[in-house]
């Protein structure tokens, strides 16, 4: 049995610090799913479909290896997504003790819903800082975005 990862996520858009996570699973994990989930409490800055597209550019582009799919999930949990595939864990990036006490509620939450056990993994320092919010942030008010995400992203969001 492949033993499957799931790397959930807004990706409104896909960082680099996304992308260290996704490969650093892809390493890891016999296959990786990029999830991309519709969070109702943020307001959508792109399309889901645009946000898939600029994630399959971008592990091109980086070059990252093994055997990795990109999911939409909109309707109900995540876990529910998981046990549909066959994953067994989720992997998320954890940047600050604010991303901790955001995310330990939802690991605990999801172990319980569909056993479900959730990876950790800590930025590479470079990317500590970098979240989509930022960079939603400094390109609507025109900044250079390019040393936070793929190149295709800041080409995209430059072109817009
Ligand atoms: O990139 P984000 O917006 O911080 O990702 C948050 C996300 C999408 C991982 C989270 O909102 C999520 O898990 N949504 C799926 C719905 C779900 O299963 N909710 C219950 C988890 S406790």
């Amino acid at each position: 049995m492949p033993r499957i990862a799931v790397v959930p996520g807004s990706f409104d858009p896909v960082t680099l610090g996304h992308l260290d996570v996704i490969g650093r699973a892809a390493s890891i994990f016999d296959e990786v799913h990029v999830v991309v989930t519709h969070n109702p409490d943020k307001q959508a800055f792109l399309p889901v479909p645009e946000r898939d597209s600029l994630i399959e550019r971008s592990i091109e582009e980086a070059r990252i290896s093994g055997e990795i799919r990109i999911a939409n999930w909109s309707m109900g949990l995540l876990v529910d997504y998981c046990q549909q595939v066959g994953a067994e864990v989720l992997v998320k990036g954890i940047r600050s003790s604010t991303d901790l006490s955001y995310e330990t509620p939802m690991s605990i939450v999801n172990r319980n819903l569909g056993g479900i056990e959730t990876i950790f993994m800590l930025p590479n320092p470079e990317n500590a800082h970098v979240s989509s919010s930022l960079v939603r942030q400094v390109s609507e008010l025109g900044g250079d975005i390019s040393p936070y995400v793929p190149r295709a992203v800041a080409t995209f969001l430059q072109s817009r």
